[in-house]
């Protein structure tokens, strides 16, 4: 059993995120998902504390994997938990460029290797930042996000800042 850590911002988790957490489950055993900060984004639409409780709440099917929240870096994050590789879901030729930037920077850092996964071809258009907005507008996100971030999103308040 390989341990892998998975991280993200996750805001919100939807199905591509769980996607890659079910391959991962096949492929390694294991699963860290590591909800983190990612300074590129915006302050966020939901807490770190209520996205690993709705991770938690998707994922309850999966024993092998564990959710925590992580301020620092990935590589920290991935020492912490000793996992072996740090994977990511790769869903369009943009998210390369910026993971294989990432990926190159956190090995020479830490020595620890990025490993990517592709996203179902079903899955490929999904993005957190879309499903902020259409949540944000009222609209009917549950064919993107597991049933407990659908529930969570239908309870948003709009808040301008979100996207
Ligand atoms: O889901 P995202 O927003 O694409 O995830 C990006 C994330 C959170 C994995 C990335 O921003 C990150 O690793 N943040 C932690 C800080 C860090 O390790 N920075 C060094 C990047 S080389």
């Amino acid at each position: 059993m390989i341990t892998v850590l998975y991280p993200g911002s996750f805001d919100p988790f939807h199905l591509g995120h769980l996607d890659v957490i079910e391959q991962s489950v096949a492929l390694f055993g294991e699963v860290v998902v590591g909800v983190m900060h990612n300074p590129t984004k915006p302050s966020g639409m939901f807490t770190l504390d209520e996205r690993v409780e709705m991770i938690r709440n998707s994922i309850a099917y999966m024993p092998p994997v564990k959710v925590i929240a992580f301020g620092g870096l990935a590589v920290d994050a991935a020492r912490e938990v000793a996992a072996a590789f740090i994977v990511k879901g790769l869903r369009t030729g943009g998210d390369f460029e910026v993971e294989q930037q990432m990926a190159h920077t956190n090995h020479a850092v830490s020595g620890v290797r990025t490993v990517y996964l592709p996203c179902k071809p079903a899955l490929v258009s999904i993005s957190s930042r879309f499903i902020r907005e259409i949540a944000h507008y009222g609209g009917d996100v549950s064919a993107l996000v597991p049933p407990p971030v659908a529930a969570q999103l239908s309870r948003v308040h709009p808040r301008d800042e979100v996207f």
